[in-house]
């Protein structure tokens, strides 16, 4: 289908926030820990080019000058305009003192090579000590933790919105009860909330309470993170990925697409966003091409009885952080 067309599709899932923002429901993923800035820079250029307006980057990506490197080239090509983006980013854990935030988002400004972004998350509640180091280490390995509130942080990054640094600000694996505790102080409250979701993981309670509270649900790991975590539970032999489930396999023989495009669409068609990853300029124009079908009510049926509650990403180095997120039901 024709790229103007099918942009016009996917604007109809927009979800419209604070001050009118629109923010298209899918993006693109951008932590790529095995690939180099080359193919990150590609990718964004392939997605862009395809259509997506819609990029998730982070500090600790390590890769936002690629990012940022590709966005300058698609302006200066004459694609897009900075305002056709949606761009996010966000804080790492060592940086949630709250005289500490500006600074870290202003790193990433500049990284992106823009001059505001229109979302900034917190990336986990869990804060991890000041200073250089991305993961501090003690002498036996194991990850220094700070005592930090988020809920002071969040206060910081409230003045980063007035400042007029950041449009919209989130959250990224957040529980209902973390949420709720930043929504009891917020004068800014939180536009998103960006936790793993896919097929295996369906989040449905905790996507309830994000409808009732006005906050879009970001999924990350659409596509079930194929060879992202190396949870060993995902080695076994029975291991069955989301993408190789046979009744999306079946279903996607069925109705001509593939079992990637499925589960994207199962996601966006729920009401969430998506933010899936690839560097596969082929894979990248796939996972967009979500727009000229619909599932039936029976076939999300059908997906939505798959759900195992199954997560990938437990964090486990944080484990025992006072804020560890997935302590709380949901
Ligand atoms: N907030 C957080 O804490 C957090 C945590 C994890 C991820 N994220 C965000 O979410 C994004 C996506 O998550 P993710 O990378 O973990 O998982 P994902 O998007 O579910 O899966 C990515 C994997 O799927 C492969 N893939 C992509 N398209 C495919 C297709 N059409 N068919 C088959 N395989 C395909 C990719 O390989 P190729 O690249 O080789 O195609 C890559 O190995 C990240 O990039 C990041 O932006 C956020």
């Amino acid at each position: 289908m024709r790229r103007d067309i099918l942009e016009v599709m996917a604007n109809k899932f927009d979800f419209t926030l604070r001050g009118g923002l629109k923010m298209p429901a899918l993006g693109l993923g951008t932590y790529a820990p095995k690939e180099g800035d080359d193919d990150v820079f590609n990718a964004v250029h392939t997605a862009v080019k395809a259509g997506y307006r819609n990029l998730d980057c982070a500090a600790i990506y390590r890769n936002e000058r690629a990012v940022g490197s590709a966005i300058k080239k698609l302006i200066v090509e004459g694609t897009i305009q900075r305002e056709d983006l949606f761009i996010t980013s966000k804080l790492w854990n060592t940086c949630h003192r709250p005289d500490l935030v500006r600074a870290s988002l202003k790193k990433s400004l500049d990284d992106l090579g823009v001059k505001y972004l229109d979302l900034y998350l917190i990336h986990w509640p869990m804060a991890y000590k000041e200073g250089e180091e991305f993961m501090p280490l003690d002498e036996n390995g194991k990850v220094i933790f700070s005592d930090v509130d988020y809920v002071d942080t969040w206060k910081a990054l409230e003045d980063c919105v007035d400042e007029g640094l950041v449009r919209n600000i989130g959250c990224s694996n957040f529980s209902s009860v973390q949420i709720q505790r930043i929504l009891d102080v917020a004068r800014i409250r939180p536009q998103a909330n960006q936790v793993e979701c896919h097929l295996h993981l369906q989040q449905d309670k905790l996507f309830d309470f994000c409808k009732k509270n006005n906050i879009v649900l970001i999924a990350y790991s659409p596509l079930g993170a194929p060879g992202t975590f190396g949870d060993p539970k995902t080695k076994s032999e029975e291991y069955v990925s989301c993408l190789q489930e046979p009744k999306v396999v079946e279903l996607a023989k069925a109705k001509n697409k593939t079992p990637a495009q499925i589960l994207l669409r199962f996601i966006i068609q729920r009401g969430l966003s998506a933010v899936p990853k690839s560097v596969k300029p082929e894979r990248v124009v796939e996972n967009f091409q979500i727009f000229d079908f619909e599932l039936s009510e029976e076939e999300m049926e059908l997906l939505r009885a798959l759900n195992k509650d199954f997560r990938l990403n437990i964090e486990t180095v944080a484990v025992d952080h006072k804020y560890y997120t997935f302590n709380d039901a949901f």
